[in-house]
């Protein structure tokens, strides 16, 4: 869902740029049959305060935490639920991995916003990203392997996802 609404903003995006060059182009022909209009993005033309951009991944993030404990809690058998719930934990985990390179704007750092995100993030962009993607790549191994119900496989997948977390963590996140 959240990529299909992802998917909304960014056509939403494009169409409001494809109309905008549009009307600058001096090709009427190539005009494009009119478009459904879509909700307008409420943060549209306006810039996010660092404090703003900081709260939003954090929320993100925790939302990413519990995630991945309840996901925990099933696979070590602390609590009995049924298969189709951990693959929508699973799911909604491997969609909350996606992208998260691009909720660090520059000017969002600790000391920059309320924030524990390390300046390395940006001195060693390459490194961050390397961090997102193992994270990313976990999360999908988990997921396709819940979907076959490979126990054996769910469990390395989820020591690979905790192992992601710490990995970023280490380097990029600054804790007090
Ligand atoms: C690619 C890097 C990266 C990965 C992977 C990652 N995190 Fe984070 N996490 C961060 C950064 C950076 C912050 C600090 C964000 C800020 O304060 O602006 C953070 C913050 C957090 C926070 C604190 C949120 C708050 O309210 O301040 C929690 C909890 C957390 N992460 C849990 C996790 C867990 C659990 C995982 C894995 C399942 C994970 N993270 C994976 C980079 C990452």
């Amino acid at each position: 869902v959240r990529r299909l609404v992802l998917f909304a903003a960014l056509f939403a995006t494009a169409t409001a740029l494809g109309g905008e060059s549009k009307s600058k182009s001096k090709a009427p022909e190539a005009t494009a049959p009119a478009a459904a209009t879509p909700a307008a993005n409420p943060a549209a033309g306006t810039t996010p305060t660092p404090d703003a951009i900081a709260a939003y991944r954090e929320a993100e993030m925790m939302a990413i935490a519990k995630t991945f404990k309840a996901m925990s809690m099933i696979s070590k058998g602390e609590v009995l639920r049924p298969q189709g719930e951990f693959i929508g934990h699973a799911e909604a985990l491997h969609n909350l991995s996606l992208d998260l390179v691009s909720q660090y704007p520059a000017g969002t750092a600790h000391g920059e916003a309320k924030s524990e995100a390390s300046p390395a993030i940006w001195t060693d962009a390459a490194g961050f990203a390397a961090a997102a993607t193992a994270f990313e790549t976990a999360t999908a191994q988990v997921l396709a392997a819940a979907k076959i119900s490979d126990n054996e496989a769910v469990k390395t997948g989820m020591g690979a996802i905790g192992q992601s977390c710490g990995g970023c963590h280490e380097k990029f996140r600054l804790e007090d």
